[in-house]
């Protein structure tokens, strides 16, 4: 039997709701109906369930807004459920948006390492590995400059460099396909199709449904908050550019857009 890793039964997660501050005035008058009142929430993700098998590599598509952000949040536990159950086997390192886990004052080598041993690695792994991965983000000017002076892009190429180089057992990543120039986006590709092979569990969120239907083994389709479909990357890609009104063109085994995303 295929080990699980990770497991979603019936989550949802809700965020308070943005209220408008109106006055003092209209607080106490509006006292009782305040008290009485549980507070609006917006329901990011409403009841949904999968599950990811280990050395899968699961892809996760959908709109701008419909939770896939949430939905990594949620397994690298950066966020909590508000309904239902989250499990989670392995070692994660959450590479959720741009800079999370970067510490602004350190410079990068040093949020290298600090990663790195976040990660569970010991400071002379991570110090074997730094000069690879200094390298492969081409940031060798700016390494010993504290990463807040770094632009969203290159705090992308620090991220994706230093997961793709500390061999962790879960690896997520949130729409980095699309950052950075075409070189570094083409490399990035690369060490992905090395990892397409190997034995790490993969879950990429992306816009690239031509990466998203090359790497992964099956695909997740995201759609207002709840799971739309559930499989094989090809027919899930082919419903979701259909929906969206996109055509969708299959050369050999590669997928294509007209516009490459949307
Ligand atoms: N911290 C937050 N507080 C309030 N609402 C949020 C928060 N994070 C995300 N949301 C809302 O939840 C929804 C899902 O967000 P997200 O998971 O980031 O979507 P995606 O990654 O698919 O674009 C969006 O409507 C977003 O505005
Ligand atoms: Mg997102």
């Amino acid at each position: 039997m295929r080990e699980i890793v990770v497991s979603f039964d019936r989550v949802s997660k809700s965020y308070p709701l943005y209220k408008e501050f109106r006055g003092v005035k209209n607080v106490l008058f509006d006292l009782t109906k305040h008290l009485n009142r549980r507070s609006p929430r917006f329901e990011a993700l409403r009841d949904i369930s999968f599950e990811v098998y280990k050395g899968e590599k699961f892809g996760i598509i959908g709109r701008n807004g419909a939770g896939k952000s949430t939905t990594l949040g949620l397994v690298a536990g950066v966020l909590k459920p508000s309904a239902g159950r989250v499990v989670v086997n392995g070692r994660i390192f959450p590479l959720l948006t741009l800079g999370a886990g970067f510490h602004p004052e350190l410079t990068g080598k040093e949020n290298i390492i600090l990663n790195g041993i976040l990660m569970g690695l010991t400071r002379r792994e991570v110090l074997q590995k730094i000069e690879e991965i200094i390298d492969f983000s081409e940031l060798e000017e700016f390494i010993d400059r504290p990463i807040r002076i770094y632009s969203s892009g290159m705090l992308a190429r620090l991220g994706f460099s230093i997961v793709a180089h500390l061999d962790p057992e879960i690896l997520l990543i949130d729409e980095v396909l699309g950052v950075g120039d075409i070189k570094f986006q083409k490399k990035c590709q690369e060490k992905m199709m090395e990892f397409r092979t190997g034995n790490v569990t993969m879950i990429i969120v992306s816009h690239s449904v031509g990466s998203i239907s090359t790497i992964c083994d099956r695909v997740m389709w995201i759609e207002n908050h709840v799971v739309r479909m559930i499989g094989d990357p090809m027919e899930v890609v082919e419903q979701y550019c259909k929906q969206a009104g996109v055509e969708f063109v299959v050369d050999g085994n590669k997928v294509q857009t007209k516009t490459s995303t949307f």
